[in-house]
C-alpha cells in the first residue's frame, strides 16, 4: 500500500530552548528565514506525501497562521513591487493538504501520534518530528518510503551518534540486513551510555503500520512519565518485523540548542552571499577573545 499520509507531532514544550519557546513553538524557529516546520513539510511533499496532520498544542496557532494565505501582506508587497518577497510567501501554497488537531494534554510523543488515529485510518503512514529536518537527496522520508516499498513493514530512520549523545535519544539494537537496512531486535529510550545496545539513534523519521494505534491506546507512561513511541515499537515487535533505515544526509536536531545553531550555520554556508560574510564574521569573533569560556563549541545546556 502506498504511503499517502503523514503526522507531524508539534505539541511539545521545547523546554531545552526556553525562554524562546515560552510563547512560540520550537517548530516555528527560523533557520535564517524559513521556519523549521516548513522544511519538514517541503520534505514530506517532495517524498510524495499528499496529506499531513500537524499535532499542535496550546500557543501553536501561529503554525496555522503561517500556512494560511496572507492576503493583506500579499497586497502590501504587490503594491510596493516586492515581487521576490511575494514569490517567497506564495511558493509554498498548496504543495500539500495540511490538517490540524490539538493534543489537549502533553503526554509524550507516543500519545501525540495516537491522536492522529482517525486521520490515518487503516493504512501505513509516515511520522516526521516537528523539530528535526534533513539536508538529504533523496529526501530522508523518501529513503524510508523506498524501503517500505520493498519491506512492507514499519521502518525507523536512524543515524549513528557520539557516545555522549546516546542518553538523549531512542537507541536501536539491530542486525544489518541489506544496503542501509537492518532488522530491529529491540529499542531502548534514552539509555545510559554503558547500557546502550548501540549508537544508532532514532532521528525523527518513521513509517508505521496502523497496528501501532491499538498499542499506543493501551500504553502506560515510560521514561519521563511520557507515553513513549519507543515502548510501543517494542510491543509492535512482538507482532511484526521492524527495520531501520540508516538515513544518508545531514541531520538537523533543532530542538537542541547546539543543533539549532549548527542548522543555521550549515544553511548559511549554502547561500553564496551569506557564506563569505559568515567566514569573515567567525574569524573576527574567534579572534576577539579566544580564551573566553563562551568561545568553546560545547553547549552545557544540551
Ligand atoms: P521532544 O521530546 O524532543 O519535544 O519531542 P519536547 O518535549 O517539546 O522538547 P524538550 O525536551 O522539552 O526540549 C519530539 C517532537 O514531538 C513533539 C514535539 O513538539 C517535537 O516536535 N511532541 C512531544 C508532541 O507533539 N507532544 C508531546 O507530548 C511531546
Amino acid at each position: 500500500m502506498k504511503i499517502r499520509k503523514a503526522i507531524i507531532p508539534a505539541a511539545g514544550y521545547g523546554t531545552r530552548l526556553l525562554p524562546a519557546t515560552k510563547a512560540m513553538p520550537k517548530e516555528m524557529l527560523p533557520i535564517i528565514d524559513k521556519p523549521t516546520i516548513q522544511f519538514i513539510i517541503e520534505e514530506a511533499a517532495a517524498s510524495g506525501i499528499e496529506e499531513i496532520l500537524i499535532v499542535t498544542g496550546k500557543g501553536k496557532k501561529v503554525i496555522e497562521d503561517h500556512f494560511d494565505s496572507a492576503l493583506e501582506l500579499e497586497y502590501y508587497l504587490e503594491q510596493r513591487g516586492k515581487f521576490e518577497e511575494l514569490r517567497k510567501i506564495r511558493e509554498f501554497t498548496g504543495i500539500v493538504d495540511i490538517h490540524y488537531i490539538r493534543q489537549s494534554e502533553r503526554k509524550g510523543l507516543g500519545h501525540a501520534i495516537g491522536v492522529g488515529r482517525k486521520f490515518i485510518g487503516n493504512e501505513p503512514f509516515a511520522v516526521l518530528l516537528g523539530d528535526t529536518f534533513f539536508d538529504a537527496d533523496p529526501p530522508s522520508l523518501k529513503q524510508l518510503m523506498d524501503g517500505y516499498d520493498r519491506l512492507q513493514t514499519s521502518i525507523v530512520g536512524v543515524q549513528s551518534v557520539a557516545a555522549d549523545k546516546v542518553s538523549s535519544y531512542g537507541i536501536v539494537d539491530a542486525k544489518p540486513l541489506v544496503d542501509s537496512f537492518a532488522y530491529v531486535n529491540r529499542l531502548v529510550e534514552k539509555p545510559a551510555v554503558d547500557a546502550s545496545p548501540s549508537r544508532l539513534a532514532m532521528v525523527g523519521r518513521y513509517i508505521l503500520t496502523p497496528s501501532i494505534f491499538d498499542i499506543l491506546e493501551n500504553q502506560s507512561p515510560g521514561v519521563g512519565g511520557e507515553i513513549q513511541l519507543t515502548d510501543a515499537l517494542n510491543q509492535l515487535l512482538a507482532k511484526e518485523a521492524i527495520y531501520t533505515c540508516e538515513i544518508k544526509g545531514r541531520w538537523h536536531d533543532v530542538g537542541d540548542p547546539l543543533g539549532y545553531v549548527k542548522a543555521i550555520l550549515a544553511l548559511t554556508k549554502q547561500r553564496a552571499h551569506l557564506k563569505q560574510n559568515l567566514q569573515d564574521e567567525m574569524n573576527e569573533l574567534l579572534k576577539e577573545d579566544p580564551q573566553s569560556p563562551d568561545s568553546g563549541s560545547g553547549d552545557p545546556a544540551s
